[in-house]
């Protein structure tokens, strides 16, 4: 975002890749489609509970959970995001979102201008749902590479590189 500020990116194409479907949509809805999810979280802001939040988590159990509206599955997306336990992406085996709520006075849930902003950065920008490895598919001599993977656990226990059910592996 800074080298956008700055005009670094000016005239030029990017690429966002990630193996986290949901991410991936929820950038897309903001690039393209910011009112309609500011308004839905501006009802999840209104809504915000102990019991909303469990069941806007338990949305991804259901089978019509992937034919649900993009900017619907965004606005969930950012709602857990904002209000659960350490901002943390985490699911179980079944790819099951399970992150428990976290204990925030007053979560930002909606903050329209910051999603108008991310969304004028975004305008130059493809989002795509892909492995990291096809990198090399789009990049030529020159270009500029950054990769921000999970982090890698500091003992066995930690588990906090769940951002999906693989690993930043090539597979
Ligand atoms: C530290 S996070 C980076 C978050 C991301 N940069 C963002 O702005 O939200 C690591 C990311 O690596 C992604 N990841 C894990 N394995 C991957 C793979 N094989 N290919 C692409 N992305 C992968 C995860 O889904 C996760 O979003």
């Amino acid at each position: 975002m800074n080298s956008k500020k700055r005009g670094m990116l000016e005239g030029k194409k990017s690429y966002l890749f990630d193996a986290n479907k949901e991410l991936i949509n929820t950038y897309n809805t903001v690039k393209n489609n910011p009112y309609e999810l500011i308004e839905i979280l501006k009802e999840f802001q209104n809504k915000h509970s102990h019991d909303f939040y469990y069941e806007i988590r338990a949305m991804d159990r259901e089978n019509s959970f992937t034919s649900l509206p993009d900017a619907m599955r965004s606005a969930r997306f950012i709602y857990l995001n904002k209000t659960c336990f350490n901002g943390l992406y985490r699911v179980n085996s079944k790819g099951f979102y399970n992150v428990p709520m976290g204990r925030y006075k007053n979560p930002a849930i909606c903050d329209k201008s910051t999603m108008l902003s991310a969304s004028r950065a975004l305008k130059d920008a493809e989002v795509l749902h892909v492995d990291f490895a096809k990198v090399l598919d789009f990049a030529k001599k020159g270009d500029f590479v950054y990769f921000d993977p999970p982090y890698y656990p500091l003992t066995p226990t930690s588990s906090f590189t769940s951002y999906n059910q693989d690993i930043f592996f090539r597979r």
